[in-house]
């Protein structure tokens, strides 16, 4: 799971206008009377994408990824900061299943965005970063989450071979296959190179995503420790879904 696809992340599935959806964020922190600086946890923090724009908004960050692929890009990215802004970030490998802060940190706040709580694929797997985040997190602080709609899943992860993304020397083809009786999303990408006699396979990629019901996420917070500060119809995809919302966007204050 990102892995031979990492290059591709922000192309192709992160959000897509990632400084609107920062500010929407940071505006129900905000509501909440949350605000930099302070510590933040970007738990999956990807390519550095959000944590990024929180640093720059003032946050010390703190990101838990486990995908090694991913985390070199956003290394690498921090490298062309300001170095006040790359003081503010540090990323390091490790699930958000079981992360475990360094000695005498404690999180203000933390984010888990972009679908991250959907590769949770096993139930007892969201269980446990329900009470890692509450462990990481102040009394009083802050999880803002999303997590995808059931409508997402059926209309727009379930689709056939798509070339989602190509140029002159790579292109990569997308499969995906909802069950419905499972609520698993299984999607399989094919990265391809340009040769002389054609495209020719690089790698394959499997990964897996899992719709979790919005009332079991809901009673699940509650039951560790969380009082549910609001529950918003999210959609920072607004030229891919149209139609319909995809998400749902949690903030969950810790007791
Ligand atoms: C869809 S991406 C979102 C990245 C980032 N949160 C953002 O908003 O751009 C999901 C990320 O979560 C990471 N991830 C998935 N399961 C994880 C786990 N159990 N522990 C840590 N990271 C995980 C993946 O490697 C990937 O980088």
């Amino acid at each position: 799971m990102y892995n031979t696809t990492a290059f591709l992340y922000e192309a192709t599935a992160a959000f897509e206008q990632p400084e609107t959806t920062c500010e929407e964020i940071q505006a129900v922190f905000q509501q909440a009377g949350i605000q930099p600086p302070g510590q933040l946890g970007d738990l999956g923090s990807g390519t550095g994408l959000m944590s990024i724009l929180f640093a720059q908004k003032g946050w010390q960050v703190y990101g838990v990824e486990l995908s090694p692929a991913m985390m070199a890009i956003a290394n690498h990215k921090k490298q062309a900061l300001p170095v006040e802004i790359q003081a503010r970030l540090h990323w390091e490998p490790g699930n958000i299943q079981s992360f475990a802060l360094p000695e005498g940190m404690r999180l203000d706040a933390a984010i888990c965005l972009c679908n991250t709580i959907n590769h949770l694929t096993e139930w007892h797997q969201v269980e446990a970063f329900i009470q890692s985040v509450h462990q990481a997190l102040r009394p009083g602080g802050l999880l803002v989450l999303d997590s995808d709609r059931l409508e997402t899943f059926q209309g727009y992860f379930n689709h056939p071979p798509t070339v989602v993304w190509e140029d002159e020397t790579r292109r990569v083809t997308r499969a995906c296959a909802f069950e419905e009786s499972t609520g698993r999303a299984r999607h399989r990408a094919m990265v391809e190179q340009a040769t002389p006699a054609g495209w020719q396979q690089l790698s394959e990629e499997d990964m897996a995503l899992q719709y979790h019901p919005e009332v079991r996420l809901k009673e699940a917070f509650a039951a560790a420790g969380f009082q549910l500060e609001n529950a918003a119809p999210f959609n920072p995809f607004p030229s891919l879904y149209r139609d319909l919302i995809p998400k749902v966007l949690w903030s969950f204050r810790r007791l």
